[in-house]
């Protein structure tokens, strides 16, 4: 029997979602809500489901649901997650958040607090980690073909000119990489950051990132808003990590994959693993593994790319800030 989702907010995002949903057998679409109702209604037709104009209308409506994205945005691309997200936690309906968890801490806290109350799980969509490339490189650590990890090089940066706030870049963007980082190297435990503004902006646009991890590695992040060709095209993304019998490089999330040992020239790459093309598609591997995880009732501590993975992220952006603000390196623990 499929489960029964909505999709709360259906903008540029939220129809990723719904098309998704619909597409999947193992999901049926039976609700859009968006305080938009043109959108709502228009979306609604499209997939012949109800339209609701508010969580709090869906909820009183009665309207059976496994699962929700809340694919809203606000200030920051997180302001408006809170609230929708609160009010279908409450009501114990586990929720697939979009990125950033939220741009605050305080309320990121709160809703990960409450789905671990309610023991309803809740999710963020980290798509960027959830390609079969990063699965084949994450096994390759735990096989121990890079020998003892030792450091980490990340890009992540794209054409983005919107000007709003001076933290827009780290905020909005940088919660994927900080995941893919954590993802491959585990807990951060102490940043220093180092911020420019590009030509004619007025926000932190560029940003280098010194990491020092728990485990003892050591890399950085490379994250612009003032980069690359159009947003979405190559060069977006690039991972790369050493240890002490070898490296891999990881790029544009899910397109090429390859080892270099340490010791020999036998260089082995790999392209399109998975048959997984483009990173667009990563919306579908892990909206489709939140499905999976949903019908298999997954416990709401086993949530893969979870509301605390996302919470987690933030810590470290936040830290990375008050580091270029202080001009000191900061510990993670002085943010959490
Ligand atoms: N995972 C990714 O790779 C990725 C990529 C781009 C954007 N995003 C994220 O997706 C989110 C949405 O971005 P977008 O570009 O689709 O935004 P958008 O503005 O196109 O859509 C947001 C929609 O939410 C609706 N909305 C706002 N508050 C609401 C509420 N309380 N209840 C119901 N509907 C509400 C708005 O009316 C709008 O239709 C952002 O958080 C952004 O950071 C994620």
């Amino acid at each position: 029997m499929s489960i029964k989702v909505a999709v709360v907010g259906v903008g540029n995002i939220g129809s990723i979602h719904a098309q998704i949903y619909a597409d999947n057998k193992k999901s049926d679409l039976v609700a859009v809500c968006d305080i938009d109702r043109e959108k709502a209604d228009r979306k609604a037709g499209q997939y012949g489901c109800r339209a609701f104009y508010s969580v709090k209308e869906m909820l009183a409506s009665g309207i059976k649901l496994d699962g929700a994205s809340v694919a809203t945005k606000g200030e920051e691309n997180g302001g408006d997650h809170y609230q929708p997200t609160m009010e279908l936690l409450r009501a114990a309906i586990p929720v697939l958040g979009e990125k950033p968890i939220s741009n605050q801490l305080s309320e990121a806290r709160e809703m990960v607090a409450l789905a671990k109350e309610k023991k309803v799980p809740y999710a963020i969509d980290l798509n960027h980690r959830f390609t079969p490339a990063a699965a084949v490189a994450r096994k390759w650590l735990d096989e121990g073909r890079l020998g003892t990890p030792h450091m980490v090089n990340m890009r992540m940066w794209i054409n983005n000119p919107a000007e709003t706030s001076p933290w827009f870049h780290l905020r909005a963007l940088h919660p994927h990489s900080f995941d893919v980082l954590r993802y491959f190297c585990g807990d951060v435990e102490s940043v220093a950051c180092f911020c420019n503004k590009g030509e004619g902006r007025t926000i932190w646009s560029n940003a280098q990132i010194l990491l020092k991890f728990t485990n003892g590695m050591i890399g950085n992040l490379a994250g612009s808003y003032d980069a690359t060709g159009p947003s979405g095209s190559f060069g977006l993304e690039h991972v790369d990590v050493s240890g002490s019998e070898g490296r891999f490089l990881l790029e544009e999330a899910c397109q090429a994959l390859t080892y270099y040992p340490r010791r020999s020239m036998e260089i082995e790459t790999y392209r399109y693993i998975g048959g997984m093309l483009h990173f667009q598609e990563t919306f579908k591997s892990r909206i489709d593994t939140w499905i999976d995880q949903l019908s298999d009732g997954v416990a709401d501590d086993k949530v893969l790319g979870s509301g605390r993975e996302g919470l987690l992220a933030q810590e470290i952006i936040e830290a990375a800030i008050l580091s270029w603000e202080e001009r000191r390196i900061v510990s993670i623990s002085e943010v959490q």
